[in-house]
């Protein structure tokens, strides 16, 4: 049984505003973040929708185009969509890098192209992840909306990108360290009176530190930040949001709870419903004890599998009907 529905969650966290939901591809993550952004933006919050994911899918499911710049919802006053141009993002990033390095080799005296040294920082897959991050935080902390609904890329898992802050900020802090020990050396080792040369990399570490410290600040607070996991009854996405959510606790990262979708209604089956239907029925059923059992007090939402794919925002209204049902 529910103990804690989604809506009495939502009544017990007001001050909610970073919302992500995370799962295994296919089992309705953009979805519920379509869903949860509609109510909230029905409920009186200015929301913003946005999609780090590589792979968008906001723009047909709102059936209007939401890429590149964040964009008002037709039929929602309070609501905006916005799928990150992660093409733009990783471009971005890497001039930044291309700059950091450039200044660096000028200043180690080193006679090297930056391209190559660009190249290899650039070319790893964590990298695509981390502008990612970066554009999720940019978002955080210019603060224009009241709720951020992150629809986020199932593979760049979610717990890897918060990991990662927490990486960054130990890797900083060393970086600030040596170069305030260097900085020290030198002073120590200069005769001449000569002006401090500015160091442009250690504001730039200072600001990376602060940038990420806030962020994880953010994130690990459980009065403003949730992530809820969305399975269906099915094995390999049960295993999945298992996975996560062990994770999810050792990174003190807030779990909302889990939304159980494409539950078939026992009552549509017959006596001439196909042998297929019923095995698949009996097969939910079987794995709705796994999911009582693993998660019991945290299931917050079951939602039917409905006649057609959800690809609206009449069916995304029906959807928060049924996943912020009031009994
Ligand atoms: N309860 C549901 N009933 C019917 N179709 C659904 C339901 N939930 C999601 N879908 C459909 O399933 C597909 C996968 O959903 P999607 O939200 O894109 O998954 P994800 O983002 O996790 O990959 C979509 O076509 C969506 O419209
Ligand atoms: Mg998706």
């Amino acid at each position: 049984m529910i103990d804690t529905s989604m809506y009495q969650y939502m009544i017990q966290n007001p001050k909610l505003k970073y919302i992500f939901f995370g799962g295994k591809g296919g089992v309705g993550k953009t979805v519920m973040a379509g869903t949860a952004a509609l109510w909230a933006a029905q409920s009186g919050k200015k929301t913003l929708l946005a999609s780090t994911n590589p792979v968008h899918s906001l723009s047909s499911l709102l059936g209007q185009d939401v890429f590149g710049k964040p964009t008002m919802v037709k039929g929602f006053p309070n609501l905006t969509a916005y799928e990150i141009d992660t093409h733009d993002t990783i471009e971005k990033s890497k001039n930044e890098i291309r700059e950091k390095i450039a200044w660096f080799l000028k200043f180690a005296d080193i006679k090297t192209k930056a391209d190559e040294f660009v190249e290899s920082a650039t070319m790893n897959p964590a990298f695509e992840e981390s502008a990612m991050f970066e554009n999720m935080i940019d978002l955080m902390f210019d603060d224009e909306y009241e709720v951020y609904v992150f629809d986020t890329a199932p593979t760049a898992n979610a717990r890897r990108l918060l990991g990662m802050s927490s990486v960054y900020e130990m890797w900083v802090n060393k970086m600030v360290q040596s170069r305030e020990e260097a900085a020290s050396l030198k002073d120590l080792l200069s005769y001449s009176k000569k002006k401090k040369e500015k160091d442009p990399l250690m504001g730039y570490l200072l600001n990376l530190r602060e940038r990420m410290h806030n962020a994880k600040e953010l994130l690990t607070d459980d009065s403003l930040t949730s992530f809820f996991f969305v399975t269906l009854p099915e094995a390999l996405p049960i295993a999945v949001i298992t996975r996560f959510i062990g994770w999810f606790k050792e990174f003190n990262i807030p779990v909302g709870g889990v939304i159980v979708n494409m539950l078939i209604d026992k009552d549509s089956v017959k006596q001439d419903t196909p042998d297929f239907v019923k095995n698949r029925v009996a097969m939910q059923e079987e794995h709705m004890q796994t999911i009582w059992n693993e998660f019991d007090g945290q299931v917050r939402a079951i939602l039917p599998l409905l006649e057609t794919e959800v690809c609206d925002t009449a069916m995304l209204k029906r959807m928060a009907d049924l996943l912020f049902a009031e009994n």
